[in-house]
């Protein structure tokens, strides 16, 4: 048997991204053209207009990155799950356009899944805890009995969004987790925050109303700010994902989405994985954040364990939880 090229469209929120891999876990391209505001705030509508704008010519560059024709695709993988149902559809209207026209088959895969198993293919990773951290999503995630299960996740706003809004109250602009990152790099000392850990969960909201107050006082630096918060949060988010490990026995984390860009959490999680004797696998910056190789990748996956879809079944399914998914591929 040759190999399958798939080719991957993500559009779950900001990102518009077009994808291809191969069978044997060669990336041939991964293209993206992102939908940004000046504040970062998201409206959904302008987020799927500007998708619609640029989906061709970033299917164009793809293509021309991987140096192939569309004959040479054998599957076509899109986001079905979970996202804003305004830029999920233009995904899945470009997927299904794209399928019709070229007649290859089609596979909708599930965002968060994606995450997971494009790290498992770039790391020596196998069955990790996965602590996804992105702009709307956090969520730690392990494979048991069957399913990749939630084992814990925000009860309010996504990590991402909450940084980035702290980091609008101080002035950094947008996207602010890389600038709250520099700037924590000239804090002196920290400031106790307030830790909000839930059971498995974690909440965020209470942790903004403090920072604001703080910062409404003028008692503060912001560096120190910049550096609690992050000590903070990120502590947060280790510990559920330590408690995780533990219960499912697993000895592999795995960071991604795009606040598992910073360098801090990074260092954080590597410490805590060596305290407990894990492995820590991190992504490089293309690959945490959206991005369509990871779509190509699941597709392939999914195609090569039997799964086919018929066009009925391409619906979009923005409130998908990742246990709702027959895990077919494992
Ligand atoms: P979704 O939640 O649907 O996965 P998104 O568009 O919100 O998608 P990402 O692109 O994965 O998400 O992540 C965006 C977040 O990542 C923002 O909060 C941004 O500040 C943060 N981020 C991106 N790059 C860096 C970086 N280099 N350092 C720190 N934070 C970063
Ligand atoms: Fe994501």
């Amino acid at each position: 048997m040759g190999k399958d090229i798939s080719i991957g469209i993500e559009s779950t929120a900001h990102t518009f991204g077009v994808g291809i891999a191969d069978s044997e876990g060669r990336l041939l391209a991964n293209v993206k053209d992102s939908y940004t505001t000046e504040s970062g705030g998201i409206v959904p509508a302008q987020a799927a207009e500007h998708h619609v704008k640029v989906c061709s010519q970033v299917v164009k560059d793809a293509l021309k990155t991987a140096g192939i024709n569309p004959q040479d695709i054998d599957i076509v993988a899109f986001s079905q799950s979970p996202g804003l149902g305004h830029t999920l559809r233009i995904g899945a209207m470009a997927a299904r356009s794209l399928s019709a026209l070229w007649k290859k088959p089609i596979i909708g895969v599930n965002h968060c899944i994606a995450h997971l198993e494009i790290g498992n293919m770039l790391t020596d990773c196998t069955d990790p805890v996965l602590l996804y951290v992105s702009g709307a999503n956090t969520q730690v995630i392990a494979y048991e009995g069957g399913k990749y299960r939630i084992f814990g996740e925000s009860l309010d706003g996504g990590i991402g969004n909450f940084l980035d809004s702290f980091a609008r109250e101080l002035g950094l602009g947008f996207p602010g987790g890389p600038k709250l990152y520099e700037l924590s790099l000239k804090a002196k000392s920290f400031i106790e925050l307030p830790y909000v850990v839930k059971g498995m969960d974690v909440s965020f909201g209470g942790i903004l109303t403090n920072l604001k107050q703080k910062l409404a006082s003028g008692k503060y630096s912001k560096a120190d700010l910049a550096y609690s918060v992050q000590e903070t949060v990120f502590a947060m988010m280790l510990e559920v994902s330590e408690r995780a490990m533990a219960h499912c026995n697993k000895e592999e984390l795995l960071l991604g989405g795009g606040v598992a860009c910073n360098k801090r959490l990074q260092e954080m999680a590597k410490n805590m994985c060596g305290e407990r004797g894990s492995r820590c696998c991190i992504l490089s910056n293309e690959f945490n954040v959206d991005n369509g190789a990871m779509i190509a990748w699941l597709g392939l996956l999914e195609y090569n364990a039997g799964v086919r879809m018929k066009l009925e079944d391409t619906d979009i399914r923005p409130y998908e939880r990742t246990d709702d998914v027959d895990v077919t591929w494992r």
